[in-house]
């Protein structure tokens, strides 16, 4: 997410903030991908609004883009649960610029609307991992018309063709050759099949392995339809006398291939960003704005997410036999290690 805030008119019952620091945007961001849930109404009634059990990140939007106050909410359908629900609405939700990456989250729903479609931009990766691919590159929705004519102007280094040899701005040198546009549109034609079949096989594995007791399933939310790029799963490591590490190893040995940690460890960690190993000694962009750095404490949850995070790589080839084996695999796995645990309490 990125905001640009904007002192415009404020509603009644609507606050404005301080402005918000290039750390608050940044947590922000990180928040938004992480946890919230946004949906923008469409004009006239337009307004962006997170829903949250936890009120405390809430409290921290308002602080920064304003808007209302947090308030105790009951959706009207779906989980019908009390939650916290924040919103910004008319001036203020327009000052707040969408980017979605949806880098792996093709064809994904939520409310029975696609994601990619809910911000200003959209952004989808093709690169050779993903769940529809051209090699690598990626799509961008761009769902403002007054945004259509720079996002292309952009991926062709600000150049406008029309112009002659005009660069109006600064951009990137993003074109995708015809061969690749060309394998792209083949794969988005096939892309509703084959994110199909991941849903099944992800459905059909958490049916086998739901009931068992410490395996925690990745649950699909009320309103919404993953595509299942990864099965990210966990398990109870006190229930079970194992350990996320262990459990995992002892999978790949019966050839399942669950990998641990999707990253070794935080982006904001990485020399590139942490000792602003960027273009030379200039540091930029970072010596450009007024950026600190974050920590781990910015972002509560993280450390056990990367302790305890399963993963299973995951494709739309996956058969109904290798779902039993995996499933197979599970209880093998368990089996050997209650039995590991208890002998060790007995001696
Ligand atoms: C959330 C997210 N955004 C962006 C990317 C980068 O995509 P690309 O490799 O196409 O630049 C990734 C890569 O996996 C990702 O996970």
């Amino acid at each position: 997410m990125t905001a640009h805030f904007n002192t415009g008119r404020v509603r009644s019952g609507e606050c404005a903030a301080s402005k918000p620091t290039t750390r608050d945007l940044e947590w922000a961001a990180g928040f938004y991908e992480g946890e919230g849930a946004i949906s923008r109404g469409d004009d006239p009634s337009f307004q962006i609004s997170i829903v949250q059990n936890n009120p405390e990140p809430l409290t921290r939007v308002f602080a920064m883009f304003g808007g209302r106050r947090p308030y105790i909410y009951r959706p009207a359908k779906g989980n019908r649960k009390d939650c916290w629900r924040w919103y910004a609405s008319g001036v203020r939700a327009r000052g707040i610029a969408l980017i979605e990456d949806c880098s792996q989250a093709h064809l994904a729903e939520y409310r029975e609307r696609k994601v990619g479609t809910f911000g200003d931009l959209g952004c989808f990766s093709l690169q050779q991992s993903k769940q529809i691919t051209c090699g690598d590159g990626g799509l961008t929705l761009v769902n403002r018309d007054d945004l259509i004519e720079r996002a292309s102007l952009f991926v062709d280094k600000g150049r406008s063709r029309a112009m002659g040899r005009v660069h109006l701005f600064l951009g990137q040198n993003y074109r995708m050759t015809e061969l690749q546009g060309a394998v792209a549109r083949a794969q988005l034609e096939k892309g509703v099949r084959l994110i199909e079949a991941r849903r099944k096989a992800a459905d059909a594995l958490s049916a086998r392995v739901r009931h068992i007791a410490g395996i925690v399933v990745p649950e699909v939310s009320v309103g919404t339809r993953p595509s299942w790029w990864l099965y990210n799963w966990v398990i109870e490591e006190a229930k079970l006398g194992v350990s996320a590490d262990d459990f995992c190893d002892a999978l790949s040995v019966e050839g399942v291939p669950a990998g641990r940690q999707y990253l070794p460890r935080p982006l904001f960690e990485e020399d590139v960003i942490a000792k602003r190993n960027t273009f030379g000694r200039s540091g930029y962009p970072f010596s450009a704005v007024d950026y600190t750095l974050p920590t781990r404490a910015d972002f509560p949850g993280l450390e056990e997410f990367f302790r305890r995070q399963i993963i299973l790589s995951w494709n739309s080839r996956l058969s109904s036999k290798d779902i039993d084996d995996t499933a197979h695999a599970v209880g093998k796995v368990l089996a050997a290690t209650t039995r590991v645990s208890r002998l060790s309490n007995e001696f």
